[in-house]
């Protein structure tokens, strides 16, 4: 049999070389286990005499308690060392600043938004809202535009079916409310429209804020007082340029068109105002009896204006923002700016 030296040193080089639980316990085994070699070693203490017995038990017990002693220890070792690995792949830097929580804000389509409800809401106009799934017939036909009328065509409509479209305007607010309400009417009717147009000034879906006031002496110097001044307040200039287009719609007679001077290039022209130092903002003008008559209101009693302007083109001449588009990528970096 082996000398109980050399097994003790064996076995004590052989422990702290392993740094698998599994193999250590395999390495314990083969010295502790059943037929282990220490077992062995006990088990042929009965080949001994009685005298040498005693002495012979003792030096195998204490070499037994050096190994298990020692396992014990190369066991905590290694434990100490998965953890120490473990630590240093979540290696996290505690001292590094942290995040922070940072305050979201309102889009600026909103604050817009916001704003003409509250300007309008101040001189007296109350706020309604209708569905963005239209029927060509309150988009088109009941404001004046029948079926292969050519102004159909300026509008870039998306179809749903062949009865029905997203609107492209807040306009059939304009009959779906007076079929609910009988004049006097002042109302403004804020809403998503849709139009197949993409460009620097134009996106497929953009917001209007439709206007309606129908009542017996509302007359087109009024229709100008009122957005002249709104413009005013809304951009908070005294002095801003204004200008009205005639124009051609078919639920107004006479048309216009509202400008406002380019706070891009301050009227001198550029890029955004291609080149004409105006921005058209809205489109306006007294209500075509065509539109009245079939709601069962006399044009000779009432009569009335209404606008619609389009919200994106007044956000961004506040904000000085040239490129529409912008509003609806939904980039933080562009939207943080309006916290
Ligand atoms: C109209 O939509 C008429 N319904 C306006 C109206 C209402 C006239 C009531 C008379 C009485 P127009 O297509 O011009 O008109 O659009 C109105 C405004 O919406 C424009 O002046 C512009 O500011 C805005 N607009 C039009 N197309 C887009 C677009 N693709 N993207 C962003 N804004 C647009
Ligand atoms: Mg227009």
């Amino acid at each position: 049999m082996q000398d109980l030296t050399s097994i003790l040193e064996e076995a004590l080089a052989a422990f702290s070389a392993i740094e698998q639980p599994a193999v250590l316990e395999e390495a314990k085994a083969r010295y502790l286990g059943k037929s282990g070699v220490l077992t062995e070693h006990l088990k042929a203490l009965g080949t001994l005499s009685a005298a040498e017995r005693p002495a012979a038990g003792a030096r195998i017990n204490r070499v037994k308690s050096a190994l298990e002693e020692a396992l014990q220890a190369q066991r905590n070792r290694i434990a100490e060392l998965q953890m120490q690995r473990q630590l240093a792949a979540q290696a996290l830097d505690v001292t590094l600043p942290g995040r922070g929580v940072s305050p979201g804000g309102l889009h600026p389509v909103t604050r817009t938004l916001e704003r003409i409800h509250t300007l309008f809401h101040s001189i007296g106009f109350d706020v309604a809202d209708g569905p963005e799934i239209e029927t060509d017939a309150y988009n088109f036909t009941a404001l004046n535009i029948p079926e292969n009328h050519p102004a159909r065509a300026m509008h870039d409509t998306f179809y749903l079916d062949p009865t029905h479209v997203l609107r492209t305007h807040t306009s059939p607010m304009q009959v779906r409310y007076l079929e609910t309400h009988a004049p006097p009417v002042k109302v403004i009717v804020p809403g998503r429209v849709y139009r197949c147009d993409s460009d620097m000034t134009h996106t497929p879906m953009f917001h209007q804020v439709e206007g309606l006031w129908i009542d017996d002496s509302v007359s087109f110097s009024g229709l100008k007082g009122v957005l002249v001044d709104f413009m005013r307040r809304f951009f908070e200039q005294e002095d801003l340029q204004a200008r009205f287009r005639p124009s051609f719609f078919p639920f107004t007679e006479p048309s216009a068109e509202m400008d406002v001077g380019c706070v891009m290039c301050h009227g001198k022209g550029c890029r955004v105002c291609s080149h004409t130092g105006w921005l058209e903002v809205l489109g306006c003008g007294m209500v075509h009896p065509n539109v009245l008559a079939p709601l069962g209101i006399d044009s000779e009693r009432h009569v009335g204006f209404a606008f619609g302007l389009g919200v994106e083109r007044l956000a961004m001449l506040r904000y000085g923002v040239n490129d529409l588009r912008l509003f609806f990528d939904n980039d933080l970096r562009f939207l943080q700016q309006f916290r």
